[in-house]
């Protein structure tokens, strides 16, 4: 009777983390990585370097994405947005410093958003490749990017090898957020495995 009880529990146990999973884009970022794959194929046709990943970047482009996530989609934002009337965030600098970031190794680098209903992965792509944000993924200056999105928005920081916008960090302590997540999922798998081993 116990087996079959433990059995029903790791059941349930396995069952919630699918649902989590499914629920919570944040934690398992398809369109994040679909993104990242479509931007470097895009890069590919192009012969421009690959964009490796930069995890202080995508800290701040996940900083970024949570400051929009409330604004609905319209014809003005994201990658339509007119040059130079972008949302200031006034918090930008402690944003910067959440991410162990400052300004003198992040400025020239560029933040892209935009805004798609749902993340539709095939929108999402175009909205970076065919619109004005083309001039900043067409650039060879660009090396590195780091994306974050919540609800309908996606954020794309890409980076130079400069130091000026290398985003190297004043300490290596990022996304201690994400580092939980990551936490819990994992002990969470340790758990459903001895679980296991005990039976
Ligand atoms: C990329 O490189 C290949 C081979 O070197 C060349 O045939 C092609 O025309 C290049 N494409 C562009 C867009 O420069
Ligand atoms: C945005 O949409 C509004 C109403 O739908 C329209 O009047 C306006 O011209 C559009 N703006 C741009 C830049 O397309
Ligand atoms: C960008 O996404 C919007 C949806 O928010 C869509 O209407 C628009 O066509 C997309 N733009 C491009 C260039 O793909
Ligand atoms: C970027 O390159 C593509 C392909 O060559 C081109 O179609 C697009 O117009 C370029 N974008 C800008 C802003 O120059
Ligand atoms: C930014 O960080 C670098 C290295 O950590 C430091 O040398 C520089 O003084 C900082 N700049 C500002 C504006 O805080």
């Amino acid at each position: 009777m116990a087996y079959f009880q433990r059995h029903v529990i790791i059941l349930a146990l396995v069952i919630l983390l699918s649902i989590i999973c499914t629920k919570h884009t944040v934690h398992c970022d398809d369109e994040e990585d679909s993104l990242f794959s479509g931007l470097n194929s895009y890069r590919a046709t192009l012969n421009l370097s690959t964009l490796k990943e930069n995890d202080r970047a995508k800290c701040l482009a996940d900083k970024i994405a949570d400051q929009f996530k409330n604004q609905p989609c319209t014809n003005t934002t994201g990658s339509n947005t007119v040059p130079g009337t972008e949302p200031e965030f006034s918090n930008y600098p402690q944003l910067l410093e959440k991410c162990h970031l400052n300004v003198s190794t992040t400025r020239d680098g560029v933040v892209l958003p935009a805004c798609v209903p749902n993340l539709d992965p095939t929108l999402v792509l175009s909205n970076f490749t065919q619109s004005q944000y083309s001039m900043s993924l067409n650039d060879t200056k660009y090396t590195g990017v780091g994306i974050g999105s919540e609800d309908d928005w996606i954020v794309v920081v890409l980076t130079t090898s400069t130091p000026e916008g290398g985003y190297s960090p004043g300490s290596n302590n990022i996304g201690f957020g994400s580092k939980i997540v990551h936490m819990q999922y994992s002990m969470f798998l340790l758990m459903a495995v001895l679980s296991f081993l005990w039976i």
